[in-house]
C-alpha cells in the first residue's frame, strides 16, 4: 500500500477518532490543530479511549502486556502539530474541520499548494460535495470522501466517496486505507449525504418535527425506535450524540441547494436549541442533559 504517513486536520469529535484508528492501523499520523488547547484535548481523548479499549481487550482475554503495549505503540505513532507544513509529505491528508464549505475550499486550496504532488486528499464531510473540494485543491483526481461515523473508534463503517473526477487508483487506495484502519468501506457517489446521512438526517429531522407537533414525548419517540426497530439509540438521543449544530448545518446546506426536496426540512426546535447553545452531548445539554458520554 502506498499510504504510510497520514495527516488529519482537526482533532475534535470526529478528527481525534480518525487520528486514533489510523494510528491503531499502523500508520504514522500527524494530528494537526490550529489551537493548542484543542490539540491537547484531542490527544487526551485518544489516550483515554486507547486505554479503555485496552481494558476491554484484557477482559476478553488479550494478555495485559500486549494490550497495553499495543495502546502505547499506537499513541506513539501520533505526532501533534500546530504547523500545517508538517502535512506536506503526508501520503494522505484527511480533513475533519467545521462543516463550512467555504472554509473547506480555502483549506484544500492551501493544501494543494503545500503538499507533495502524490498526496491524496480526503474530506470527512457529512454532506458537502467532494468534487467541489477537489476542484479547490487543484488536483480533483486525487480527492475522495472518507466519511467516518461517531464514535469513530467503535463504528465499523467508512463511506468512500468518489466524484466524477476521482481516479480509479486513488479510489482503490482510499478503500484499502479504510480496510487497514479496521473499517468496512462502502463505495458512494458524490450525492448529498452519500448513503447514510441521506437516510439518517431526514429521519432525525422527522423525529424532531414529531416532537414539535407534540405527537409523542422525546422519551417515547426514542423508546419506540429503540425497542420497535432495534436501533441502539433513539433519534433524539442520536441527534444529541451527533451534535445539534452539525445536524442543523447539514440540513441548512441541503435546503439551500435543494429547496424543492420535501425530505429536507429544518425543525424550528433545532434552530432554537442551537441558538441557545444547547448543542447536545458536547455542551452537556441538547434534548437531554449529559455527563460525558452518558445521559444524566
Ligand atoms: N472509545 C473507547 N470506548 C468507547 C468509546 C470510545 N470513543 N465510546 C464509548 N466507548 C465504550 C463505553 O465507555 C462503554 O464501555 P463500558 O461498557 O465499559 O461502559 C462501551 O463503549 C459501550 O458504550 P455505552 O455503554 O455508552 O453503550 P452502547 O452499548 O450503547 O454503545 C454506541 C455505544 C456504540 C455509541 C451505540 O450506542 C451506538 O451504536 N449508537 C449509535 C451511534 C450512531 O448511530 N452513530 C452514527 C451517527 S451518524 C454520524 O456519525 C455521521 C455524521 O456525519 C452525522
Amino acid at each position: 500500500m502506498a499510504i504510510r504517513k497520514v495527516g488529519v486536520i482537526g482533532c475534535g469529535l470526529m478528527g481525534h477518532g480518525i487520528v486514533q484508528v489510523a494510528a491503531q492501523g499502523g500508520f504514522d499520523v500527524v494530528a494537526f490543530e490550529g489551537d493548542k488547547g484543542a490539540l491537547d484535548k484531542g490527544l487526551a481523548r485518544i489516550e483515554k479511549s486507547l486505554s479503555k479499549l485496552a481494558e476491554k481487550a484484557i477482559e476478553k482475554g488479550k494478555p495485559k502486556e500486549q494490550a497495553e503495549g499495543d495502546a502505547k505503540a499506537a499513541f506513539g505513532r501520533i505526532r501533534g502539530s500546530l504547523d500545517k507544513k508538517d502535512l506536506a509529505d503526508c501520503d494522505l491528508v484527511v480533513e475533519a474541520i467545521v462543516e463550512d464549505l467555504d472554509v473547506k475550499k480555502k483549506l484544500f486550496a492551501e493544501l494543494g499548494a503545500l503538499c507533495k504532488k502524490e498526496t491524496i486528499f480526503a474530506s470527512n464531510t457529512s454532506s458537502f460535495p467532494i468534487g467541489v473540494m477537489g476542484d479547490a485543491s487543484g488536483r480533483p483526481e486525487r480527492m475522495v470522501g472518507l466519511h467516518f461515523f461517531n464514535p469513530v473508534q467503535l463504528m465499523k463503517l467508512v463511506e468512500v466517496v468518489r466524484s466524477s473526477k476521482t481516479s480509479d487508483d486513488v479510489f482503490a487506495q482510499a478503500r484499502a486505507f479504510g480496510e487497514a484502519v479496521g473499517k468496512t468501506p462502502v463505495s458512494c457517489k458524490d450525492t448529498p449525504g452519500f448513503v447514510v446521512n441521506r437516510l439518517l438526517v431526514p429521519y432525525m429531522s422527522q423525529a424532531l418535527l414529531m416532537l414539535e407537533r407534540g405527537d409523542a414525548s422525546k422519551e417515547d419517540i426514542d423508546a419506540a425506535m429503540q425497542l420497535g426497530c432495534g436501533y441502539p439509540m433513539g433519534p433524539l438521543t442520536l441527534t444529541d450524540y451527533v451534535g445539534l449544530d452539525t445536524t442543523l448545518s447539514i440540513l441548512e446546506g441541503w435546503v439551500k441547494t435543494y429547496p424543492d426536496e420535501p425530505a429536507f426540512k429544518i425543525p424550528a426546535i433545532l434552530r432554537q436549541k442551537v441558538k441557545e447553545g444547547k448543542l447536545g452531548r458536547k455542551t452537556g445539554e441538547g434534548f437531554y442533559r449529559w455527563e460525558g458520554d452518558k445521559k444524566s
